[in-house]
């Protein structure tokens, strides 16, 4: 996979050389370049923003500057051509007021061959940017990270980037250690509670079940800790589940939590809907 990232900060990305992302670099499974967005200027100052149109507070990142520098990752007028070769590019921006960034996206966008990201800054970018790529028939996406404002998109690219390079496969010493986690499978939910080693620590004991040895009481100990943290912390996957991949012991967990399961396709609960 290649990932290009444009930033007026590009140093930024030097943390990218660390730990397992640096390892996968080596290994030749990504290749990540960090991009100053003001090596495509033209003025004495650099300028990659000005005041925003109808007026406002702070400034907004102009559409030459990111064009220039987009025509030239993507291909001439961006085409998702580059160096003369399809490269299949997806264009991902990073924006509070987007669709929230999850599993399900890092899952799909790990299976690209290139992605390009934009860190916006300031009051963010000229809407049209992506607007413009789009009409080029570009792959563009447009995510939030969380419901909270950083003061630019490289923190957010960062989060992106991590989520979907640890999927590539090889990327993980032990592939076996993405497949069952938080928010992962055909039914996200949140993941059991982990322990290791010492089973005693400061008085306070793991679970018995889980040194019981019983691979079965302990699969079914985890699966019911996973439905009943989800449906106290985020009720709103256990509301999305197929009623249909439920088993019996599913169904009788949830109804104790005060699930209803079918005859509708969704979990409902007892005392009205829920919401994230
Ligand atoms: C200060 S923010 C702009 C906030 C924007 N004026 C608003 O109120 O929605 C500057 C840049 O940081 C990035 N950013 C900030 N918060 C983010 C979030 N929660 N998720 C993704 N990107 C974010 C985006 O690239 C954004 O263009």
């Amino acid at each position: 996979m290649q990932i290009d990232i444009v930033s007026v900060f590009p140093e930024y990305f030097d943390i990218t050389g660390l730990s397992l992302l640096g390892k996968a670099q080596e290994k030749g499974l990504v290749t990540i370049k960090a991009y100053n967005l003001r090596d495509w200027t033209h003025d004495v100052h650099h300028s990659v923003d000005d005041t925003p149109v109808g007026g406002g507070a702070g400034m907004v990142m102009k559409p030459e500057v990111w064009a220039e520098c987009l025509d030239d990752l993507l291909g001439a007028g961006g085409t998702g051509r580059a160096g003369g070769q399809a490269t299949d590019p997806v264009l991902i921006f990073p924006n509070p007021s987007a669709p929230l960034f999850t599993q399900a996206d890092a899952t799909g966008l790990s299976q690209a061959s290139r992605l390009v990201f934009g860190c916006g800054r300031y009051e963010g970018y000229d809407a049209r940017i992506p607007d413009y790529y789009r009409s080029r028939g570009v792959d563009v996406r447009e995510y939030s990270i969380g419901d909270y404002v950083l003061n630019g998109g490289e923190v957010a690219v960062s989060v992106m980037l991590e989520a979907i390079t640890r999927l590539l496969p090889g990327f993980m010493g032990n592939p076996d250690s993405i497949v069952e986690e938080s928010y992962t499978g055909e039914e996200p939910l949140l993941e059991h509670r982990q322990y290791t080693r010492p089973t005693t620590w400061r008085g306070m004991t793991v679970p018995e079940v889980l040194i019981s040895g019983d691979h079965q009481r302990v699969d079914r100990f985890r699966r019911d800790e996973a439905l009943e943290r989800t449906s106290r912390i985020r009720p709103d996957l256990i509301g999305r589940l197929d009623c249909d991949r439920l088993d019996k012991k599913d169904r009788k967990t949830l109804e104790g939590l005060g699930w209803r399961v079918g005859p509708g396709p969704h979990p409902v609960k007892d005392d009205g809907p829920v919401s994230r």
